[in-house]
């Protein structure tokens, strides 16, 4: 073990703690930049809501979205690193669905940018269903951390 492991290692629920307080925020944007869409869809361009909507969904992603996304990363990275969990089944499963979490946190910042533009083309329904894929998978995700069905 080098010493940096043992180092951090007499502080991993600390860096869970921190873990967890980051994903909440990360989730809770997940969660509401798609609601945002979805209001956004059914405005206007060009009227006051729509440029409130805006300026919502860029503040969102950049003061809460981003950066928390960073922090789950480097805390979570640290835990898998410290803790020897990238050896398990139940990690490598959680991996692949923070990995898909993330592409849909890209295309989220994109869709931002996209109404920042007024060039967004898709419809009400595209983003009421997409607005369910992030919980769908933090089910995946949380089972795997605290149940670990497949070990
Ligand atoms: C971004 C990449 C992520 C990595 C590399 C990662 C890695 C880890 C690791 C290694 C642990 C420690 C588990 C243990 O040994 O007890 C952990 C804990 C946890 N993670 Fe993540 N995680 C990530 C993202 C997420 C996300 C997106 C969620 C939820 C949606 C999440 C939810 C949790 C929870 C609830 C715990 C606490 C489990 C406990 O109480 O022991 N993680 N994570």
């Amino acid at each position: 073990m080098n010493s940096a492991v043992m180092f951090l290692s007499n502080y991993i629920d600390w860096i869970k703690a921190f873990h967890v307080m980051a994903v909440i925020a990360w989730m809770a944007g997940m969660l509401y930049l798609p609601r945002l869409f979805v209001y956004h869809t059914e405005v206007a361009v060009g009227s006051p809501e729509s440029e409130m909507l805006k300026q919502m969904e860029h503040r969102l992603l950049r003061i809460i979205v981003n950066p928390s996304m960073i922090a789950v990363w480097i805390l979570g990275l640290t835990l898998a690193w410290v803790t020897g969990a990238y050896e398990d089944t139940w990690f490598q499963i959680k991996f692949v669905l923070v990995v898909l979490m993330s592409g849909l946190h890209g295309f989220f910042a994109s869709t931002v940018k996209r109404f920042a533009r007024d060039a967004n083309t898709r419809s009400t329904r595209f983003y009421r269903i997409i607005n369910e894929v992030p919980f769908l998978l933090i089910i995946g995700i949380v089972i795997m951390v605290i149940v670990q069905p497949f070990g």
